[in-house]
C-alpha cells in the first residue's frame, strides 16, 4: 500500500506482483491477494509444530533476553510507619512485583526498593500521646492497632488545644534532631510496624532488596537545598526554597518550608541522588497511586535540571472502587486492612474449596484456600489495565468461569492431572502433530508467549499477560474438548498432544508466576 501511494501505481497490483515473484519461505504456503491490496501468507501447521518443538526444548520458554539490559530500582509499596496497610498499597505492592519479575526475567538487574514513610509529621501527634501513656511497650499482636489510636488521641487533643499543638511541634523537633527517649520510641514504632508489613509481605510473596525509610536521608536534606539553590535550581521565595517550572504548574515544588522544615520531595531527591550515585541506577521506577502524579512531574523535572543522568518513570494506577464506584472502604468508612482483606479472602476460597473438594480439611485445606484466595486477589488487581479504577467484587474474582485466577489454575491443574493419568513426566517432549484447529490454535498462542512477556515489561502493564492467560487457558479447554489426549487415535498423535498439554502447563505456571502467583498441583 505504501508502495501504490508512492509510485501511484494501483495497489492490487502491486500486491499480485509481491505475491508471484517473492520467493515463499519453506514452511509457508503459497500467499494470496485479498481485499484492495493485502497478501496473507499462511504458515503451514508443520512450520508450527516445528516451531512448538523448538520451544519445547528452551528452558526461557521463548522469552528473549534484551540486548540493553539496565539497573533498574523499582520504588513500590512503600507504606508509611505507624499505619495499617489498606486497600491502597495492594496495587503499588502487586504492580511493583510482577514488574520486578517481568523485567528481571528480560534480563535487567532489578533493585526492589522499599521507601518506607517514616519520617513524617505525625510523630509529633504520637508521641505525645505516647508519652502520656507512660510510654508502654507496644503489644506485636495490636501493635499497629495501638499506634493508630495513640495518634488519633494526639491528632484529637492538638487539633482542639493550640498547647496540645504545640507540645507536639515540640515532640517532633525533638525527635528531627535525635534526643534520645524519642529516637527509641521512633524505633519502637519502626521495629513493630515492619514486623506488620513483613507479615503482609510474607502472605503476598513480595520481597525487597531495600528497605530504606525516608529518615535515613535526614543529614542529606540541608545540603542538598543549599546545593540546589547554589546552582540556581531553587530559590528563595517568602523564606521558603522552591523550584519554578510554570510548564508544569503555577505553585512552585515546595523543597524547604519557611520554618526551616524538609519535605516529601526533598526526600525524593535525596534518594534519587543516592540510587544513581551508591546504586548506579540508569533507570528508576515509582509505583504509585495516580494523584501522585504531579509530584513525580516536578521531582523528574528538578533532577534533570540537577543533570542526575538516569532515566526516571512515574507508573501509576488507577482506584479500587466499592459497589457505589466510591472508593473502597470497610462498613465504618475507614480504609480496608490489606491484612483483613487478605483473611477475607483466604475465607471465601475456604468455603468454595470444601465445596469442590468435601474430602479436604485441616492443614491442607487452610494452605490451598490461602493460596487460591490470595492468587485471586493479585490477579483480579493486575487483570485491568493499570491506569482504570476498577469496580471490585468477591463473587468475580473467585469464579472458576471467569477472567480469574482460579479459572487459569484450574486450567494448570487439568494439565497437570492428564499428564499423572498418562503416567509420564510433568514435561514430556515428542514431535508434535498438528492436525485439529483447535491443536493448532492452541500451538500458536503458546508461540506468543515470549513476546507477550516482552510488551508487559516495556510497557510496564503487567495486564497484557493476565490477558494472555486467560485465553491460553481458554483454548486449552477448547483443546481438551476437541482433541483426546488418553484416548488419541495413534501413540504418535497421543504423545505429541501430551507434549502440548506438558508445554500448556509450563507455560501457564511460567506466567503466572511473573504476576506472582504461585500455581498448585490439585485443586
Ligand atoms: N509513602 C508514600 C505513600 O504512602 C509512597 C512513597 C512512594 N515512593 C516515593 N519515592 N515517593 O503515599
Amino acid at each position: 500500500m505504501v508502495a501504490a501511494k508512492q509510485t501511484g501505481a494501483n495497489p492490487r497490483e502491486i500486491a499480485l506482483r509481491l505475491a508471484q515473484e517473492c520467493p515463499t519461505p519453506p514452511d509457508w504456503a503459497n500467499p494470496e491477494v485479498a481485499g484492495s491490496g493485502f497478501v496473507n501468507y499462511r504458515v503451514h501447521p508443520a512450520a508450527v509444530a516445528k516451531a512448538v518443538e523448538t520451544l519445547r526444548k528452551d528452558p526461557a520458554f521463548g522469552i528473549l533476553q534484551t540486548p540493553k539490559a539496565e539497573t533498574i530500582v523499582m520504588d513500590f509499596s512503600s507504606p508509611n510507619i505507624a499505619k495499617a496497610m489498606h486497600v491502597g498499597h495492594i496495587r503499588s505492592t502487586l504492580l511493583g512485583d510482577s514488574l520486578s519479575r517481568l523485567l528481571s526475567r528480560c534480563g535487567h538487574k532489578v533493585i526492589r526498593i522499599n521507601h518506607l514513610g517514616d519520617w513524617g509529621t505525625q510523630f509529633g501527634k504520637l508521641l505525645l500521646a505516647y508519652r502520656q501513656a507512660g510510654r508502654p511497650a507496644l503489644d506485636p499482636n495490636r501493635s499497629i492497632q495501638q499506634l493508630e489510636e495513640f495518634y488519633k488521641k494526639g491528632h484529637e487533643q492538638a487539633e482542639s488545644d493550640p498547647k496540645k499543638m504545640d507540645e507536639a511541634r515540640a515532640e517532633l523537633a525533638a525527635l528531627q534532631t535525635g534526643e534520645t527517649e524519642r529516637m527509641k520510641d521512633w524505633q519502637h514504632f519502626c521495629h513493630r510496624s515492619a514486623e506488620h508489613f513483613h507479615e503482609i509481605y510474607r502472605r503476598l510473596g513480595v520481597t525487597f532488596d531495600l528497605e530504606k525509610g525516608e529518615s535515613a536521608y535526614h543529614d542529606e536534606l540541608p545540603g542538598l537545598v543549599e546545593e540546589l539553590l547554589r546552582l540556581k535550581i531553587a530559590e528563595i521565595s517568602q523564606g521558603a526554597v522552591v523550584v519554578h517550572n510554570t510548564n508544569i504548574s503555577e505553585e512552585p515544588f515546595l523543597i524547604r518550608k519557611s520554618d526551616g522544615a524538609f519535605l516529601y520531595g526533598t526526600t525524593d531527591l535525596a534518594a534519587l541522588r543516592s540510587r544513581v550515585r551508591d546504586l548506579h541506577a540508569n533507570r528508576i521506577i515509582y509505583v504509585t497511586d495516580g494523584r501522585q502524579q504531579l509530584h513525580f512531574r516536578w521531582l523528574f523535572d528538578t533532577a534533570q535540571k540537577w543533570n542526575q543522568h538516569v532515566a526516571l518513570e512515574h507508573v501509576w494506577f488507577g482506584t479500587i472502587l466499592g459497589p457505589d464506584r466510591k472508593p473502597l472502604k470497610s462498613r465504618d468508612g475507614t480504609p480496608i486492612k490489606l491484612g483483613d482483606l487478605l483473611d477475607e479472602a483466604k475465607e471465601r476460597a475456604k468455603k468454595i474449596l470444601q465445596e469442590k473438594r468435601p474430602d479436604l480439611s485441616g492443614e491442607v485445606l487452610n494452605a490451598k484456600a490461602e493460596l487460591l484466595g490470595i492468587a485471586s486477589l493479585k490477579y483480579a488487581d493486575q487483570m485491568p489495565g493499570r491506569n482504570l479504577d476498577y469496580v471490585f467484587t468477591w463473587e468475580k474474582l473467585l469464579a472458576f468461569d471467569g477472567n480469574t485466577a482460579p479459572y487459569i489454575l484450574n486450567a494448570y491443574v487439568r494439565s497437570r492431572s492428564i499428564l499423572r493419568k498418562a503416567g509420564i513426566p510433568a514435561s514430556p517432549d515428542h514431535p508434535i502433530v498438528l492436525g485439529e484447529s483447535a491443536e493448532e490454535e492452541l500451538s500458536r498462542q503458546l508461540l506468543r508467549f515470549g513476546e507477550v512477556v516482552d510488551l508487559a515489561a516495556s510497557d510496564r502493564k503487567p495486564h497484557h499477560l493476565c490477558g494472555y492467560l486467560f485465553e491460553t487457558a481458554g483454548m486449552f479447554h477448547r483443546f481438551f474438548e476437541a482433541c483426546p489426549v488418553l484416548q488419541a487415535s495413534s501413540p504418535a498423535l497421543q504423545k505429541s498432544r501430551l507434549t502440548l498439554v506438558g508445554l500448556t502447563g509450563d507455560i501457564l505456571r511460567e506466567g503466572l508466576g511473573l504476576l506472582g502467583i504461585p500455581t498448585l498441583e490439585e485443586m
